[in-house]
């Protein structure tokens, strides 16, 4: 992960009296962290982008990728003097802001906008030309961000891998449209987010795909995929699902992601029906890798599949039902912060639980007492998973999914069907396409019950098995 010394500029906004009547704030400079306690290097101050425009090009065969990035912001506070965005590693060659082109500083991960040179208020847009190898993000499972693979590449990872193929303001508080222009060997396949806008033809030997995604997007969220794989389409209820498989898979793991990738509407129906709101975005589908990641992602709109989750048809099911859970609760209403990552995980795996009880397994009432029966001694039960700890095995540990899930289910029985049911439908309608605290979940849940819940959530999400339970 990201670390960096978080600088400059908090609130403070100079005035100035630069007319009788008007008031104008003096430019400032930006910081170069959104200020997220976990993360104090991820995300920027000062700006919010609307759109990320970028067009590039990969080469599987030295995995050069080359880069043009517009990127259209808006200041959100005083005019900037400077600012920054992330970027790991690559080499810029020229950056533009409003046509004008200015001279940058590469600080760690940061690409700073020195002063002196622009000044920008409101609406501005920064173009940056850049290539290199892209640095692999080392987590948890193992490697992550640009991944090659044995046919192309992947670009996969959470919290922050965004920077290292593009430069952009890496944190979910900001999200923003993407349209991905990516040029490929013609032999290959070019998958990302949202709606495949155009697949060129065939020029020297390379091909140019063209993807948008015009709801707004957490950085991390956005992908790619290049290899030899089987994209297909459909339309159901209004909803388009592009499924990419992988041709390397064998046999076995092929046909348990076809069959748990056919259920996709159905799941989708049952997830709109437990959430009481609809699909959140008119696309969908997946990408299933060949490759072993040890994990899935839940990319927005076309979640990343590592072949690890299809040797079993009732595993295949189940990630398909936790990744697209995760486009109600992650994606549409993402992280202001990742110490809520169990507003993440907790209602994925909680979908999970009810999808298994309305195929006629497990109910959900079972799998929230096999979880109390870990004794209180237990290791799984020393996290706080509502301040997890910002390591890749803390954020995403076991605990944070199963008891963040075990929350919500004791939640029901405290609450009861109805509120439950009136709970998960506000929140997933008020707050859809923002970003979200726990605190304004707890907060909702207090007003839908009508009685106090503050110890309930501090039991649930604070360290120890909850007492009396
Ligand atoms: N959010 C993903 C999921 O539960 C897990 C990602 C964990 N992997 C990682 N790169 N640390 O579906
Ligand atoms: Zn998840």
């Amino acid at each position: 992960m990201r670390r960096h010394r978080l600088l400059l500029v908090g609130p403070l906004v100079l005035l100035t009296a630069c007319s009788s009547t008007v008031l104008r704030p003096l430019p400032v400079v930006g910081a170069t962290g959104i200020g997220d306690p976990y993360y104090p290097g991820d995300g920027n101050g000062g700006y919010d982008v609307a759109r990320y425009d970028l067009d590039i090009g990969y080469d599987p065969a030295d995995d050069v990728l080359t880069g043009v990035a517009t990127i259209s912001a808006t200041t959100t506070g005083a005019p900037l003097a400077s600012f920054s965005l992330d970027l790991v590693g690559l080499d810029v060659s020229d950056v533009q802001v409003d046509d004008t082109e200015v001279e940058v500083t590469r600080d760690g991960d940061e690409l700073v906008v020195d002063r002196g040179q622009v000044v920008v208020d409101g609406d501005f847009t920064v173009r940056v030309a850049y290539s290199g190898v892209p640095e692999p993000v080392r987590d948890g499972p193992g490697v992550s961000g640009v991944v090659p693979t044995e046919d192309g590449v992947l670009v996969v990872g959470q919290p922050d891998v965004a920077a290292t193929w593009f430069p952009v303001n890496d944190h979910p508080r900001d999200a923003a449209s993407v349209e991905l222009a990516v040029t490929v060997p013609a032999d290959l396949v070019a998958v990302s987010n949202g709606a495949l806008v155009e697949r060129g033809d065939p020029v020297d030997g390379q091909r140019t795909w063209t993807w948008r995604s015009d709801a707004p997007m957490a950085p991390y969220l956005v992908t790619l995929a290049v290899g030899d794989y089987d994209l297909t389409d459909r339309v159901v209820d209004g909803v388009t699902y592009r499924d990419a498989v992988s041709r390397g898979l064998p046999e076995r793991f092929a046909a348990n992601a076809r069959s748990a990738l056919d259920r996709q509407p159905e799941v989708v129906d049952f997830l709109a029906d437990l959430f009481g709101s609809p699909y959140p975005f008119d696309e969908c589908g997946a990408i299933v890798t060949d490759s072993s990641l040890g994990f899935a992602l839940e990319t927005q709109t076309r979640p990343i599949y590592a072949r690890d989750f299809f040797g079993s048809a009732e595993d295949a099911q189940l990630v398909v039902v936790h990744e697209l859970a995760h486009q109600w609760t992650g994606d549409d209403l993402r992280l202001d912060r990742w110490s809520d990552i169990w507003l993440n995980e907790g209602f994925a795996t909680y979908a999970e639980w009810a999808w298994t009880q309305a195929q006629g397994g497990e109910t959900v009432a079972d799998q929230l007492a096999d979880v109390l029966e870990q004794p209180a001694d237990d290791e799984f039960w020393s996290q706080a998973i509502g301040d997890p700890g910002a390591d890749g095995d803390e954020l995403f540990s076991s605990a944070v999914y199963v008891r963040g899930a075990a929350t919500l289910a004791a939640l029901r029985q405290e609450v009861g069907d109805d509120a439950f049911a009136e709970l998960l439908s506000r929140w997933t309608t008020e707050r859809a396409g923002q970003a979200v605290t726990t605190g304004e979940f707890t907060a909702l849940a207090t007003e839908v019950a009508g009685t106090d819940l503050t110890d309930f959530f501090a039991a649930w999400l604070g360290p120890g098995r909850p007492e009396g339970y």
